[in-house]
């Protein structure tokens, strides 16, 4: 928590008036009251300026020589500024006020304007904007946003945590699908002195190529064949707060450079965009690639590697932190009674052995479920052996797959476990791929990309699903 909270926070502000003497002194008003403002003496400049910079309010007056205050604000708002606006006019009417405050303008002051009028004014937009960004901070606490671990792999991932979280550095979060990177990645966020700014996701993997740079840098409207509206991106959207790219390992290479520039420069361009808008963003970064491969493979842009790879945060899996089974299971456990409204159901001991000794290949997204479905099959209000038998995979329970010759290397024989898992839970699911990546603890499209890899053709199961039946 900081201690700062009950501080009013120093806004950045834009002043838009033709009088130089109205500019004059309520910029004066604003530095004595210890905040900072830009001045400008006409609409189209003030777009310009909008576009540019973020600001934490914009003031406009009404009437002025070329473009007004009303079709300032309306531009404003067509074009993606976020920023609240407060209208001033010194002849003022109903239907002025009430047409501003559709337009989406958040006051409306009546000239000659109160010094004490309009810094309570400033003051109050101020403190609803920290008060939903609180909100949104304690939706994320509310939202179990919390790592729960026990042993001593995760304990040094914590102190390592803690650390960068309190820097500005880069962090790149490495681990296998469902050991907690976005979790990670989110908590990092929230202990950050960003806290209170946004916390913005893009998932690489999941965007098709084509589609990620208007996600990151935003569209201007027309700026390609279905561009419709202005459109603000990902970086922008971050701004004060952290962007979290998900599956990095996966942005295509003519990406890549475009994301290298915005790193270096700190400078983001609109598709079809005439100018660099400037970001403070921070940067965290996943993926369950070995990203230094990649790199020999030509995959991986080299300079954009050394750009992220600033701090390297390596979550272990769950076969490698057993120890923190036993606390993850009264977790999910406590977190699915809550949320279901059921009574606590009780794990026996030999059913908690044999979920510490199972291989977990979807890890702790696969040991949640689980976790969910072995609450579901209890019998006699608790989860036993039977139970955690009965929903293992076949020939886990223990960890030694029977079928698989001896002779193979470990490489070839976890190969071969995870194939035989893979392929009794589509049975169970009846080749259903939504529901056995559910209960595997995988992204659909990472059991697709696995079954591929162990020569396991789901299209064609899914195919053949789909078939009409007769
Ligand atoms: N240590 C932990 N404590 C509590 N919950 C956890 C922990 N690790 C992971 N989880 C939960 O497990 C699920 C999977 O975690 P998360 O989505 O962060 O994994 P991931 O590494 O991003 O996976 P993927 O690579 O598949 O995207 C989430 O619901 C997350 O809240
Ligand atoms: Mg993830």
């Amino acid at each position: 928590m900081n201690g700062g909270e009950t501080l009013p926070p120093r806004a950045h502000l834009l002043i838009v008036d033709d009088e130089a003497n109205t500019l004059a002194s309520l910029s004066r008003a604003f530095r004595l009251a210890g905040h900072d403002a830009a001045v400008c003496d006409n609409a189209t400049k003030a777009l310009e300026l909008a576009r540019a910079q973020p600001f934490d309010l914009i003031l406009s007056d009404v009437f002025m020589p070329g473009k007004d205050g009303l079709t300032l604000l309306e531009e404003l708002k067509s074009q993606g500024v976020t920023a609240p606006v407060v209208m001033m006019s010194g002849q003022a009417h109903i239907e002025m006020a009430v047409r501003a405050t559709r337009l989406g303008a958040l006051d409306f002051l009546e000239k000659p304007i109160s010094t004490d009028k309009l810094l309570l004014t400033v003051e109050n937009v101020l403190k609803l904007q920290r008060l939903e960004s609180e909100n949104r901070q304690l939706r994320h606490r509310l939202g179990k946003h919390e790592i729960v671990w026990k042993g001593e792999a995760m304990r040094r991932v914590m102190v390592q945590l803690e650390r960068v979280a309190a820097s500005e550095s880069r962090v790149c979060i490495l681990g296998e699908t469902g050991t907690g990177k976005e979790l990670v990645a989110r908590t990092i966020h929230e202990r950050s002195p960003r806290a209170s700014g946004p916390f913005i996701t893009l998932n690489c993997a999941a965007v098709p190529g084509e589609l990620i740079e208007s996600e990151l840098f935003g569209h201007e409207k027309g700026a390609f064949t279905g561009a419709a509206g202005r459109h603000v991106g990902k970086f922008e959207q971050a701004n004060h707060g952290t962007i979290f790219l998900d599956e990095i390992g996966d942005m295509p290479l003519s990406m890549q450079a475009k994301l290298l520039r915005v790193l270096e420069e700190g400078e983001v361009e609109r598709i079809g965009g005439d100018k660099p808008i400037s970001v403070d963003v921070r940067v965290v970064v996943a993926t369950h690639r070995d990203l230094e491969s990649r790199v020999r493979e030509e995959k991986f842009r080299q300079d954009l590697f050394h750009r992220i790879y600033v701090f390297p945060l390596v979550l272990p899996p769950l076969r490698e932190r057993r120890d923190d089974i036993l606390a993850l299971v009264e977790h999910f456990a406590a977190q699915v009674s809550a949320q279901n409204g059921w009574k606590p159901v009780p794990f026996t001991a030999e059913a908690m052995e044999a979920l510490q000794s199972y291989s977990w290949p979807g890890n702790v997204r696969e040991l949640r479920n689980m976790v969910e479905r072995l609450m579901l099959l209890a019998s006699d209000g608790k989860v036993d052996l039977a139970t955690v038998q009965l929903a293992l995979p076949k020939n886990s329970v223990g960890g030694i797959v029977s079928s698989l010759s001896s002779s193979a290397g470990l490489a070839e024989r976890v190969q071969g476990f995870e194939r035989e898992v893979i392929l009794a839970e589509l049975k169970h699911s009846q080749q259903n791929v939504s529901l056995a990546a559910k209960s595997l603890g995988l992204e659909r499209s990472h059991l697709y990309k696995k079954a591929e890899q162990l020569g396991i053709d789901l299209r064609a199961m899914r195919r053949r699903q789909e078939q009409p039946q007769d």
